[in-house]
């Protein structure tokens, strides 16, 4: 797979993503499909959403004993999706676990990415609530390092960190970066964001575009901008 832009379907039912996406008239964007309509609609929307022909993310982050997350993983393994994550906090052990879960018996399997830090955690926070006293750059590094020495294909970081991430894990190594916005748009509750073009520069391999996208008054144009940016 090569540079793409994943579409956060961040919606409560299928009916508002269905609504969403059936005004993409012969584009099939990368839909992520996270917690809210996963919880919301089960297993049943994403292999509706596969049938439709779109590639989808799903974003579950796992995180949980070895044995649990592979074999959650291992029941994700069916639903054929093309990328899935879950927490590098769980430790190498549960991501190769989880690895484990995930390959099919044929030896396919997802892409599995790890989310490192959240970008809502602070220095602050992570000292104080997780006690961890590194800088965060060298923690999200440190995560990220050993996400490859799990095996796993990436992580989901910030743009601000992908070159980085690339220089300690390979260029190989995917970067998935969220918190990305138009040079001339509303960033919302993001902090440190980029434009598609800034995240193109900087080597990010997918980008994550939510309300960017969803809340536009013409979604189907401000996904074509943000194509037109990153990956043309
Ligand atoms: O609407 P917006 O473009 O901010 O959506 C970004 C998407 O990426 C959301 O689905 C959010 O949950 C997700 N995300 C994020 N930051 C992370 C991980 C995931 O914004 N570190």
């Amino acid at each position: 797979m090569g540079k793409d832009v994943i579409v956060a379907c961040d919606f409560a039912s299928a009916k508002e993503t269905f609504d969403f996406l059936d005004k993409f008239t012969g584009r099939k964007p990368f839909v992520k499909i996270g917690m809210e309509l996963f919880y919301a609609e089960g297993p049943a929307i994403v292999k509706e959403i596969k049938k439709r022909g779109h590639k989808i993310f799903l974003d579950l982050k796992l995180h949980d004993i070895p044995n649990t997350v592979k074999k959650a993983m291992k029941v994700l393994s069916n639903l054929d999706v093309d990328i899935t994550n879950l927490h590098a906090g769980g430790t190498v052990r549960m991501m190769e676990a989880a690895l484990e879960g995930l390959t099919r018996e044929d030896g396919t399997r997802p892409l599995l990415i790890a989310v490192t830090q959240l970008t809502s955690t602070d220095q602050e926070s992570m000292e104080s609530d997780l006690l961890i006293k590194e800088p965060i750059d060298k923690v999200v590094m440190h995560y990220a390092a050993n996400a490859a020495k799990a095996g796993l294909d990436g992580v989901v970081c910030s743009p601000l960190e992908a070159q980085k991430v690339h220089n300690t894990c390979g260029k190989s190594f995917l970067t998935v970066t969220p918190g990305v916005r138009f040079a001339d748009g509303d960033i919302g509750d993001q902090k440190r964001v980029m434009t598609p073009a800034e995240a193109k520069k900087i080597g990010s391999d997918y980008i994550v575009v939510g309300r960017p996208i969803t809340a536009a008054a013409d979604p189907v144009a401000a996904y074509e901008r943000c194509v037109n940016e990153f990956v043309d």
